[in-house]
């Protein structure tokens, strides 16, 4: 058995089986089930690598009844498998500079209009002693794709970081050579974010001028195989996006074997070539991170900011409730917080960090769950991705 393999063993988890039927008593719209969405749901469990046919049956799905037994399975899977605690991740978004024109993001070269910041290694430090503080053990540090991000200075915060805190240290900072993630592996980072964004490489291409969906993989597989816990995910709602390429993520993150999945909705950004495409939507991204638990079963699964800041209300109970198992509360210095923006209306922009944390604790324990205050290493090693 090759290492990951072990997560396609079926541990007996059925929608007969598994719980539902008390959700069924609470709830009497679930009384009625659909044997057939039923039987997709028990397949896209058990299949080593899910039908793309059932996975567009799922995202096709319309019937409320189906979309809640979806959900409620997802959560069912998620308990089973990460538990009901809530990982709490501090992310540090230390520069928005980006050289990148990626059409969909507020971070891309030709906006001018955005003040642009680099954090010095020691407000970094600071930040980072902030979300120690607060009792978070993972450090997020994330930025836009510099030219002149300096692979050894951030080697060097890096270091600084493991040095003074115990902390895992979770890096998203785009595509780099395989010597640079090598070289911040060996100072002690744990972790790799790495979008997909989608694996369609046609829309990829489309919406990523000057770079290639090799590449992007090129970079997952090196992180892999560097021995990093990788992360990756995908854009919901984005223009010339089909069903069939959602579905086509979902088998990606399935080959992928990742050990965090982040499906997140497009939302607009006015100076951006997109700035009048149609947010995605919120069920049509919830079904996706329900999919994502139930293939993934161990992955770590946040509900996303941009959940939380889509049509402006917080949404993101909704995706916790859905397979979503981890929070990332923002610790970037007051000052700059406004300018890393992704897209508009960003929740938590204004709150101070311990507010933010503070706000999170309280929502989870709404859902009567609880907050995990470790590390939240990821379960298993990723296997090897194909192009
Ligand atoms: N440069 C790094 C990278 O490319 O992975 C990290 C920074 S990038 C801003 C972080 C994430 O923001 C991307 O992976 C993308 O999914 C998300 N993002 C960018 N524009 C967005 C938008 N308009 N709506 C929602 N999410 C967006
Ligand atoms: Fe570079 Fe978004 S275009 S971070």
């Amino acid at each position: 058995m090759s290492a990951g393999e072990e997560q396609f063993v079926d541990c007996g988890l059925r929608i007969a089986d598994c719980g539902l039927k008390e959700t069924r008593t609470a709830n009497p719209k679930s009384e009625i089930r659909n044997p057939q969405f039923s039987a997709v749901l028990d397949r896209l469990y058990a299949a080593e690598m899910p039908e793309r046919t059932d996975i567009e049956t799922v995202l096709r799905a319309t019937d409320d009844r189906d979309i809640e037994l979806l959900f409620d399975f997802a959560d069912r899977v998620r308990r089973e498998f990460v538990g009901d605690g809530v990982l709490l991740r501090g992310i540090i978004e230390f520069s928005n500079i980006c050289r990148n024109t990626c059409k969909y993001c507020g971070l891309n070269c030709y906006n001018t209009r955005l003040q642009r910041y680099r954090l010095t290694s020691d407000e970094i430090l600071a930040a980072a002693e902030n979300i120690d503080r607060a009792g978070i053990k993972t450090i997020v540090l994330q930025s836009g794709e510099e030219d002149h991000l300096e692979a050894d200075w951030l080697r060097q915060v890096i270091e600084e970081i493991k040095g003074r805190l115990d902390v895992a240290v979770t890096l998203c900072v785009g595509e780099r050579s395989r010597a640079e993630y090598q070289a911040w592996k060996e100072a002690g980072a744990d972790r790799y974010l790495l979008k997909i964004e989608t694996s369609d490489p046609g829309l990829y291409g489309e919406l990523h001028p000057g770079m290639s969906f090799a590449n992007r993989v090129r970079c997952l597989r090196d992180l892999v195989e560097l021995g990093y816990q990788t992360g990756s995910g995908n854009l919901v709602g984005l223009q010339g996006q089909t069903v069939g390429s959602l579905a086509g993520d979902l088998q990606f993150f399935k080959r992928g074997n990742f050990d965090m999945i982040s499906p997140s909705p497009f939302i607009p950004h006015p100076q951006t070539p997109l700035a009048r495409a149609p947010a995605g939507d919120l069920t049509m991204t919830l079904k996706m991170i329900a999919l994502a638990r139930i293939v993934s079963r161990t992955a770590h699964i946040p509900a996303s900011t941009a959940i939380g800041s889509l049509h402006g209300r917080d949404e993101r109970p909704k995706a916790l409730t859905a397979g979503a198992n981890v929070l990332m509360p923002n610790f970037t210095p007051a000052p700059y917080r406004r300018h890393y923006e992704i897209y508009p209306n960003k929740r938590c922009v204004s709150e101070d960090a311990a507010a933010c944390a503070g706000c999170m604790e309280r929502m989870v324990t709404t859902l009567g769950r609880w907050v995990d205050y470790s590390r939240g290493d990821g379960p298993k090693r990723s296997l090897k991705l194909e192009v």
